[in-house]
């Protein structure tokens, strides 16, 4: 008789964060500065998406970037004549600051020349990822920072294998806006299996309300599905299509998040969410707030 012994699943360890959109929503900031470089208060969003990785335990991070990458290389570079213009200043809280983002992770850049959608740019990462999980964050998408979704993901694929994504509850008149899930509930409460998957779907065909949003701890199978894959909605290779093939093996588990997530990438939610962040930073509230309050007061109702 043989006996069984289960092959441990590889930890997960590196993340890949794409950020080689053109960022078209944003136009005129982003036609020579990704949008993944605005700044939410006083850091670049995507410095708070890298933070999160380290967070999460991930400590190799493969950024995708695109026409405009040296300023995302720059800021997550040692900046020596800055550093040594604040010493001399003895600013030692700035010099703190500007070192921290070059010394967050191990980061690897590779170019997306053309882009050619989310699944394509995942797909630019195989050759870096090799045959392991791995976690991907869009950079222009923000969770609360200090919320353990992405670790709670890393933990469901360690438990069951195959692929995760994170899935939020939104209004019907938004499910057009995302990737939407059919979901069959499981044990777990905060996890289920998902068994189709639909880029943008108009809201009355949309199988749920459970959007996709941007956090995803894929298996290695996915670069071969995408390598498969048509370009879908929009013309572009759609990383949800790859998913939604090995949704139908049943190989694709959705992690319900019921926090807070930030869209930076649309104009909107990118300025909900800076005067969010600026409300909850200490060294910002107490000057801000108040003067919030009063310019609120002063506006006619609409
Ligand atoms: P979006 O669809 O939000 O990005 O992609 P976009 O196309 O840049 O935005 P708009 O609609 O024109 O304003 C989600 C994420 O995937 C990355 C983006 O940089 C963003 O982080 N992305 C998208 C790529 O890296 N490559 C692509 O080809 C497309």
């Amino acid at each position: 008789m043989v006996n069984h012994v289960e092959e441990p699943t590889p930890a997960v360890t590196k993340a890949v964060v794409p950020a080689a959109g053109l960022g078209t929503r944003f136009l005129p900031a982003t036609k020579a500065t990704p949008k993944e470089m605005l700044p939410v208060v006083d850091k670049p969003a995507i410095q708070y998406v890298v933070e999160e990785a380290v967070g999460a335990g991930l400590d190799d991070v493969l950024l995708i970037t695109g026409r405009s990458k040296r300023s995302i290389e720059d800021h997550f570079d040692r900046a020596y004549e800055l550093e040594e213009a604040l010493a001399a200043k003895e600013d030692w809280g700035k010099l703190d600051q500007v070192r921290k983002s070059s010394e967050l992770s191990t980061m690897h850049y590779v170019r997306q020349t053309d882009p050619r959608g989310l699944g394509h740019a995942v797909l630019c990462a195989a050759r870096h990822v090799g045959h392991e999980p791995f976690a991907v964050l869009l950079g222009d998408d923000l969770i609360e920072p200090g919320d353990p979704l992405l670790a709670r993901m890393i933990e469901v694929r360690q438990r069951f294998g195959g692929s995760v994504v994170a899935l939020m509850e939104v209004p019907p008149a938004e499910v057009s806006l995302y990737g939407c899930a059919a979901v069959e509930a499981t044990s777990e409460d905060d996890v289920a299996l998902i068994t189709d998957l639909v880029e943008k779907p108009a809201r009355e065909v949309a199988p749920s309300r459970w959007a996709v949003i941007g956090r995803y701890v894929c298996d290695p199978s996915v670069f071969d599905v995408l390598r498969d894959t048509p370009p879908g909605r929009g013309g572009e290779i759609q990383l949800t299509d790859a998913l939604k093939e090995l949704a139908g093996k049943g190989e694709v588990r959705g992690v319900l998040f019921r926090g807070r997530r930030y869209d930076t990438g649309n104009k909107q939610e990118y300025l909900r969410t800076m005067v969010e962040f600026a409300a909850k930073r200490e060294d910002l509230a107490a000057e801000f707030i108040p003067w919030l309050r009063t310019f609120l007061r002063q506006l006619p109702e609409t």
